[in-house]
């Protein structure tokens, strides 16, 4: 059974401000992005598609893809406007594989054992993604900021990365949502994870599974500093 996974590096970072992409700021000595490929690069996985933007493919190659011996890495590709057009032409550029892992190159605290995890999972399911049940309680508001309801907090959870699949159910998926995106943007559905493409379009179950607390993703100034100090 082969496996292989997208890291996604191709976003401009917009709420964390800063002039560099949070993806290639520096944690410890080490970009965001080292953290993620090498937990992929420790892992189970067979290859690793990289997505980045166009003008930084040399400087992945170089500076962190050759520097740090990423082997696992077989291309180094360009993203599109959309996290799900970056991830779309990630798995367009897969090798023939059984399974596909999505993870976002902004997280850097996946780790084997969790792949591991997740992929005995996806014996049992189509599609397995990792999260955390909400520590706060959510509220749905409406465009005023009214409260309109509150879920049960004990069903909700956050939803992480790495979200995996059975890689022709995702294919098939990202497929139909790029020709179907008009219709979408039309009906106002924003697509912020890769979990909502299967349920939208192939009506299949996916199964939540415990990542852990930790498995942040680097957003905004203040988590670089909660990303530090884990590492640290
Ligand atoms: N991503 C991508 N292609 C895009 C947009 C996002 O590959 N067109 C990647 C980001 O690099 C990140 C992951 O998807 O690793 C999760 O997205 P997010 O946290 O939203 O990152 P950005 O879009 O870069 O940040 P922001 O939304 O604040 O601009
Ligand atoms: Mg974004």
């Amino acid at each position: 059974m082969k496996t292989a996974a997208v890291v996604l590096a191709a976003g401009k970072g917009k709420r964390m401000q800063s002039d560099v992409a949070k993806q290639y700021l520096m944690l410890c000595g080490k970009p965001v992005l080292y953290y993620a490929l090498k937990a992929f690069e420790d892992s189970v996985v067979d290859e690793v598609i990289l997505v980045t933007s166009a003008d930084e493919i040399a400087y992945c190659k170089e500076e962190i893809v050759k520097k740090y011996g990423f082997a696992k890495v077989t291309k180094i590709i360009a993203g599109g406007k959309e996290r799900y057009h970056s991830v779309h032409a990630g798995l367009s550029a897969m090798s023939q594989c059984d399974y596909a892992l999505i993870h976002d190159g902004a997280r850097p605290f996946v780790t084997p054992e969790m792949v591991e995890r997740i992929l005995e999972e996806l014996q049992k399911h189509d599609a397995v993604v990792v999260g955390m049940p909400c520590k706060d309680t959510i509220k749905i508001v409406d465009a005023e900021n009214f409260v309109q309801n509150t879920p049960n907090r004990n069903l909700v959870w956050q939803v992480q990365t790495p979200q995996s699949f059975q890689y022709s159910l995702i294919k098939t998926a990202y497929d139909t949502l790029i020709e179907k995106e008009n219709e979408l943007k039309e009906k106002n559905i924003n697509i912020t994870d890769d979990a909502m493409v299967v349920e939208y379009f192939m009506g299949k179950r996916v199964k939540m599974l415990e990542g852990s607390y930790q498995n942040m993703k680097i957003t905004t100034p203040e988590d670089l500093l909660i990303a530090n100090s884990f590492l640290e």
